[in-house]
């Protein structure tokens, strides 16, 4: 049964069924030899001299690393987020009415307290530094401190609603304090958006702006 010009048959069962003896395909052999290989670096990378760090390590760090940066609160790449979470902002604007309206106005334009809707801060527009002004107050000047009455979890809510309406210009009381946009080249500047970074005239706003960089909380860009 076996063929002369095809493959040569070693053995041939009854049922019809043949082993010929063919070399394994080129491309098979290089998949073959190109894992052993890599086997080898991966052990030796990874568990022999932990040059690499596992996945789970890996998270650790940076957990650790943000945990760090933002202190107590919330990290400025969370803050972002959740203003951009129609849900948590949604959930800001309601606690912002009860609490908030009556010095700032129903829409953040300002009353006794300054407009949130304009670009200019007393105590920085940036998330972290929205999140502490909301949560430890101004109390000489007038705004209490909200962190413990109203607890972590609501403040964020409030500071992703007065995110989400920062730059947005509703026509209320006067600007008061400086503009991110003037203040592009402050230390500040570091934790700002890339665009605010990228607006200051000073072009020395950017190596503060590049070391903020490797870490992912400066890279959404608050477009609010
Ligand atoms: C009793 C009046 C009052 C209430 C209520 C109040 N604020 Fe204020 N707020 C102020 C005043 C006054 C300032 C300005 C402080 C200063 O001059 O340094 C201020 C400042 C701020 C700032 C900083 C603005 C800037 O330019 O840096 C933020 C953010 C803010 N308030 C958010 C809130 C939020 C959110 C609430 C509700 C949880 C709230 N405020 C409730 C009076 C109030």
């Amino acid at each position: 049964m076996s063929d002369p010009s095809g493959p040569k048959i070693l053995h041939e069962i009854p049922d019809g069924i043949q082993e010929a003896d063919e070399p394994m395909p080129t491309w098979w052999l290089i998949a073959f030899f190109a894992a052993i290989v890599f086997s080898v670096g991966y052990y030796f990378w990874y568990e022999q001299f932990a040059i690499g760090k596992a996945p789970l390590e890996e998270w650790r760090d940076d957990v650790a690393k943000h945990t760090k940066k933002s202190g107590e609160g919330p990290t400025p790449a969370a803050l972002v987020a959740l203003s951009q979470d129609s849900t948590a902002v949604g959930e800001g604007k309601v606690a912002f009415t009860q609490n908030c309206a009556a010095c700032h106005g129903d829409k953040a334009e300002g009353k006794i307290g300054p407009n949130l809707t304009d670009d200019a801060w007393l105590h920085g527009g940036t998330p972290e530094e929205v999140y502490k002004t909301i949560s430890k107050g101004v109390v000489e000047k007038g705004m209490p401190a909200w962190g413990s009455a109203l607890g972590g979890a609501r403040v964020e809510r409030l500071t992703a609603y007065v995110l989400s309406v920062k730059d947005t210009n509703v026509p209320g009381k006067a600007p008061q304090g400086t503009s991110a946009k003037a203040a592009g080249a402050a230390p500040s500047a570091a934790s700002a958006a890339p665009s605010a970074a990228s607006a200051a005239p000073s072009a020395s706003a950017a190596p503060s702006a590049a070391s903020a960089a490797p870490s992912a909380s400066a890279a959404p860009s608050v477009a609010k």
